[in-house]
């Protein structure tokens, strides 16, 4: 596996690979991180390529009150991993490779889908990443992209990117990988203190009650998403929002029946923020 750290050596590593399967990613690899190169792994082998994993935390996603300080660069733990699962080259550039200028082009989804959960919370987060993302395609040019269906919105967002400025990637969504007790992997988990960690799947359980409850006939999504808030609220969360929302563009589900759903949630244990969310289909 080849570990490369400038756009340079990347180009050259590059070069004549016929077909790459990129996985970006901003490092501080666990499983869920270690799936998405597995089915990476077996993509590029089915077309005789490469797995090109990025590890880059880039601040342009992140607001001034949140953590890219702290937030964990294990950059020699992460290689040693993606060696053993298959990857051939990880490029972990740092800030003046990739920003070498201030980044005054930047890309910027739609209100409607980038100002909402998410992006209410986080402003400018999905202009940041669009754009890191966007900028990992053009130099890389992969032929396929891996994300992690966790990051809902996200995905959506860089799915809906690709489409409308006709990048020929394929861009593939796998399924959250869970802890034996539901709480979603995450490199944030590792923030949580032991109490913490105990509590922090209460998360999971409450959409996944509202998953439940919501398929009741004549139950009202607005009011269970609002008793889960209060609940969490109650057991010491800060919650952010618990949204039932539409699959196909997160618009908030209004009928009461029908259609592919998806519940998104995002609540403050202690100061760890965690986002969930369950597919919710009739
Ligand atoms: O999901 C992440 O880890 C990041 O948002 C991404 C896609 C690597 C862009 O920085």
């Amino acid at each position: 596996m080849k570990i490369i750290h400038t756009v340079r050596e990347l180009k050259e590593q590059l070069t004549n690979v016929r077909y790459k399967c990129l996985v970006p990613t901003m490092g501080n690899l666990h499983e869920g991180h270690l799936r998405l190169i597995d089915e990476a792994h077996a993509k590029s082998q089915l077309h005789k390529g490469q797995v090109i994993a990025t590890i880059f935390v880039n601040r342009l996603q992140f607001g001034p009150n949140e953590d890219f300080d702290r937030y964990p660069r294990t950059l020699d733990n992460d290689c040693a991993l993606l060696d053993q699962h298959g990857c051939d080259v990880v490029f972990a550039p740092d800030e003046s490779e990739l920003y070498p200028e201030a980044q005054t082009y930047t890309v910027s989804p739609p209100p409607d889908l980038a100002n909402t959960l998410e992006g209410h919370f986080r402003p400018g987060f999905f202009t940041g990443v669009c754009t890191v993302v966007m900028k990992l395609f053009s130099l890389i040019q992969p032929q396929s992209a891996i994300f992690g269906k966790k990051d809902y919105q996200q995905l959506m967002i860089i799915e809906k990117m690709v489409k409308q400025f006709n990048l020929p990637i394929d861009i593939i969504g796998l399924d959250t990988l869970r802890a034996k007790d539901g709480l979603a992997l995450s490199s944030r988990n590792g923030y949580l203190s032991t109490k913490e960690r105990m509590k922090a799947v209460e998360l999971y359980q409450s959409i996944q009650r509202l998953a439940q409850l919501i398929k009741i006939p004549g139950s009202n999504g607005a009011e269970l998403c609002q008793k889960s808030i209060e609940t969490l609220n109650r057991e010491g969360w800060m919650v952010d929002y618990i949204s039932l929302c539409n699959q196909s563009d997160l618009s908030p589900c209004t009928q009461d029946k029908g259609g592919n759903w998806v519940v998104l949630a995002a609540a403050k244990i202690g100061k760890t923020r965690l986002i969930d969310n369950i597919e919710i289909n009739f």
